[in-house]
């Protein structure tokens, strides 16, 4: 029974949505095992066009079973109106599973998420805004409150009760702002547990009975860079994005994991604060924004674009494992008559090759430039790999001897068929 992690080896957004999509007609199992509605996944099929947060973008093939795992923040709320969504476009969500230990996103977390924003000022992370952080705080602190909790009507209620109050000082005394209601958020949980009831389980036990040959997919959220651990730390989100978190995130024993999927565009985005060397603040920058249309899926802001940084990929790909890389966006430079790759950083008048823990030492990073031909022809209607342009070949070798991966998949357009499928995913 392969089991596959789909993993976002840049800064989150990288293509993860189109690749799960595309994967999962052959899953039995698509599983998000972290991050929250912080993320937006695209997914363009014979459906329409689609924007994920929360649900597996597995949703879209009929025999897949989805689920949300353990290891991800849970906004009722958006999830039920994100199921609404699919409902109306005729989308079957009734396949749909809910880890009892997932951890809600509260009212509160929202809140406080914005609030710490604010007081962050010029320092702001520029958070997605819908209390990622505080949720996952509260996971550690002790203080979160559980999917599973929710549908136990009484102890829901003692637990609210004592949370809240201690929220609520935070609050008031600190924020100085007004405390939230008891009575409103039970009453809105309360009926979020009633209609999510019959989704929400134990979901560890999801390998048993299953057969040799059917596939799990584990969906990442973001990207490596963005993680607590070894992403651009303060900068980052706060579930971890790597593949190991695959397996916690599920309840999964690692050593069932099979793969490791490291899905990487041609070139980097980031959306929010926090260090990227290779980020084009010029028309270049600005044209590759405008070519992939690079706004965030979640918030809309515009993505942050920069050459390929090969210090930071080769960094990702070593922290994750990849065992076979997917390289989306290649159509994005069809026209472009050079592109350059980032070989190395120049660091205090020192050269370096090493993706650095210290966010003031990356942010006085000056990236190293390779400078390579473009292929300057439309690469999306190309369906086989020999019939790409040699130009375009010889740049993604070269992302995949970065990388020191084979690749897997290539993409030259949103769609679900503008793949070129280079060699199987295992
Ligand atoms: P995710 O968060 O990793 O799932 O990525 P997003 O969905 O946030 O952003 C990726 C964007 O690129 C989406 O709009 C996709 O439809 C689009 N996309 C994915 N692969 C390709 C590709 O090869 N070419 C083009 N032009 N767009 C792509
Ligand atoms: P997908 O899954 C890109 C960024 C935010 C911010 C930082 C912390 O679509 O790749 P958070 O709200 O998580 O506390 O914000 O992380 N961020 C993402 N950037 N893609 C995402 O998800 C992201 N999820 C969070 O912009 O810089
Ligand atoms: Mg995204």
């Amino acid at each position: 029974m392969p089991v596959i992690a789909v993993i976002g080896a840049q800064w989150g957004d990288e293509g993860k949505g189109k690749i799960v999509d595309m994967l999962a007609e052959k899953a039995r199992y698509v599983v998000r095992f972290s991050g929250g509605d912080n993320a937006g996944h695209t997914v363009v099929n014979h459906l329409g066009q689609f924007a994920l947060h929360l649900i597996p973008s597995g949703i879209f093939s009929p025999q897949t079973t989805c689920v949300i795992g353990n290891g991800v923040a849970v906004n009722p709320d958006v999830l039920l109106k994100e199921m609404n969504q699919l409902n109306q476009r005729g989308v079957d969500t009734s396949r749909l599973i809910i880890s009892d230990r997932a951890h809600l996103i509260m009212p509160y977390h929202v809140l406080l998420d914005n609030l710490e924003e604010k007081l962050r000022a010029a320092r702001a992370i520029g958070t997605t805004g819908k209390g990622i952080g505080p949720a996952f705080a509260d996971k550690a602190a002790r203080l979160g409150i559980r999917a599973g909790e929710i549908i136990d009507v009484d102890g829901f209620r003692e637990r609210l009760r004592v949370i809240l109050d201690y929220k609520n000082a935070i609050l008031e005394r600190i924020y100085g702002t007004a405390p939230l209601s008891f009575d409103q958020i039970y009453r809105q949980y309360s009926e979020f547990g009633k209609i999510l009831k019959p989704y929400i389980r134990d979901t560890s036990d999801m390998l048993l009975g299953l057969r040799p040959d059917e596939m799990v997919l584990l969906e990442g959220a973001q990207g490596a860079l963005l993680d607590p651990d070894f992403g651009t730390y303060p900068y980052t989100t706060s579930s971890s994005c790597l593949a190991s978190a695959g397996s916690l995130g599920s309840g999964i024993c690692s050593n069932k994991v099979t793969g490791i999927l490291g899905v990487y565009k041609v070139y980097c985005t980031r959306v929010g604060g926090g260090p990227m060397p290779t980020e084009l603040k010029d028309e270049t920058g600005d044209t590759i924004r405008e070519t992939a249309h690079e706004y965030g899926t979640t918030t809309g802001r515009p993505r942050r674009c920069g050459w390929f940084d090969a210090v930071a990929a080769r960094f990702s790909s070593r922290i994750n494992g990849f065992t076979r890389i997917a390289l989306t966006r290649l159509d994005i430079f069809d026209a472009f008559p050079t592109l350059k790759i980032c070989t190395g950083y120049k660091l205090d008048g020192n050269v370096i090759d090493y993706f650095p823990a210290s966010v003031s030492a990356l942010e006085r990073c000056q990236p190293i430039y390779e400078e390579i031909p473009g292929w300057q022809s439309s690469t999306k209607n190309i369906r086989k790999y020999e019939d790409l342009p040699l130009k375009a070949r010889q740049y993604v070798e070269k992302l995949a001897n970065i990388a020191n991966c084979p690749i897997s998949l290539i993409c030259v357009g949103p769609e679900r068929d503008q793949t070129i499928e280079v060699r199987p995913i295992l």
